[in-house]
């Protein structure tokens, strides 16, 4: 294989996952990360899954000397998987123009540097998101956009755009950007998984810290929603099943197989699953009781929402094959080895 594939946010949940299975596919891999929500030991992890250690480099892609730099040092990488961003929800609308600076800006820089070094391919970590509450289920990727409900979610939009208006300007670039549904779970050695810094916002990362006692009580927000059990609908997805994702949409650029410059795709599993499933799947994956209470529906939640996966299917040739319950056991495997929980 000649040519390196860049992974920004290497060190991160779903982007530690993608280099894995791009090292497991026989890519050459060079991780950037400016560490801000992740560790350096994550790479010794990822070698010892993969048998490589991937090069690295500590970089703000936010910082346009910096990555310039690194590009200048760099002639062999051929594509880019962009995940560098910052992602929590709420902090997003305490600091927007941390989140619009460090996440637009980065991607720009990013393009920048793709021009100047001649990188063609990129591909971009989208979110459903981007589709807030959407009138028809399930979402396909025609479904209309509506305006972002946060900050983040409006920088997955933005640079959407962003990449849209570049490819169509600067016809020797091709983009992907893949919208995923709700990852969770982590890789089945439990090497590497989601470590979120401080309170986890996100369901499984707050269930899992509330079966290892960490938190006292998962609070389930909602339960007048208009779903079979009242609690709001998602797709989640496993993440490992989510890294190979990104492997074929790589392979599609590398091998002149999109259709257009600039291609979208959903990524999720097709079903949606209630809050509530989610726990009682839990507990049934995993044999422990969790202790949860219903409260009200937290702001800013959307109701229900779950992708129509045909195009990534018959498109990409890809499908998410891992189980509901396995993908819970492996966040409850994930969670037990980083807190020294025994069997
Ligand atoms: C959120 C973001 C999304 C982002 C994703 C991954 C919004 C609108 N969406 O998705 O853009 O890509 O996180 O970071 O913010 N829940 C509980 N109790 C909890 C935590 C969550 O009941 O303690 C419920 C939520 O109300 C929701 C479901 O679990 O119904 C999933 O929540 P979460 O994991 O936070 O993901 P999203 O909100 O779907």
């Amino acid at each position: 294989m000649t040519g390196k594939i860049l992974v920004t946010g290497g060190t991160g949940y779903i982007g530690s996952h993608t280099v894995v299975e791009l090292q497991e596919a026989g890519y050459d891999v060079i991780v950037v990360d400016d560490l801000s929500n992740s560790g350096i030991d994550v790479l010794d992890n990822i070698a010892k899954i993969s048998g490589t250690k991937p090069a690295f480099s500590k970089i703000n892609l936010a910082d346009g000397v910096k990555t310039d730099n690194f590009f200048s040092r760099h002639h062999d990488i051929v594509a880019i998987i962009h995940f560098a961003a910052s992602k929590a929800v709420g902090e997003s609308v305490q600091i927007p123009l941390h989140y619009y600076r460090n996440n637009l800006v980065s991607t720009m820089n990013l393009l920048d540097c793709q021009l100047k070094y001649g990188i063609a391919n990129i591909v971009f970590s989208s979110s459903c998101t981007v589709y807030g509450q959407p009138d028809k289920l399930p979402v396909t990727e025609s479904t209309p956009r509506k305006d972002a409900e946060s900050p983040y979610g409006n920088t997955k939009r933005v640079i959407e755009d962003i990449l849209r208006d570049a490819i169509h300007a600067y016809p020797q670039l091709r983009g992907i950007a893949l919208r995923y549904f709700n990852p969770i779970g982590a890789h089945p050695s439990a090497l590497i998984g989601e470590l979120p810094l401080g309170v986890p916002q996100n369901l499984v990362p707050f269930i899992t810290q509330t079966a290892a006692g960490i938190r006292n009580e998962l609070k389930v927000f909602g339960s007048d929603y208009d779903t079979p059990d009242g609690s709001a609908i998602r797709d989640y997805i496993n993440v490992v099943d989510l890294a190979k994702a990104h492997v074929i949409a790589i392979e599609r650029l590398l091998h002149n197989r999109n259709k257009e410059g600039f291609e979208v795709f959903n990524l999720g599993t097709g079903n949606g699953s209630t809050v509530l499933e989610i726990v009682r799947g839990f507990e049934k994956a995993t044999g422990v009781k969790l202790n949860y209470k219903i409260v009200d529906r937290r702001p800013g939640d959307i109701e229900k929402i779950w992708a129509d996966t045909t195009y990534a299917n018959e498109e990409l040739g890809w499908k998410a094959r891992i189980g509901l319950e396995e993908t819970l056991l492996s966040a409850w495997n994930w969670e037990k080895r980083i807190r020294g929980i025994g069997d």
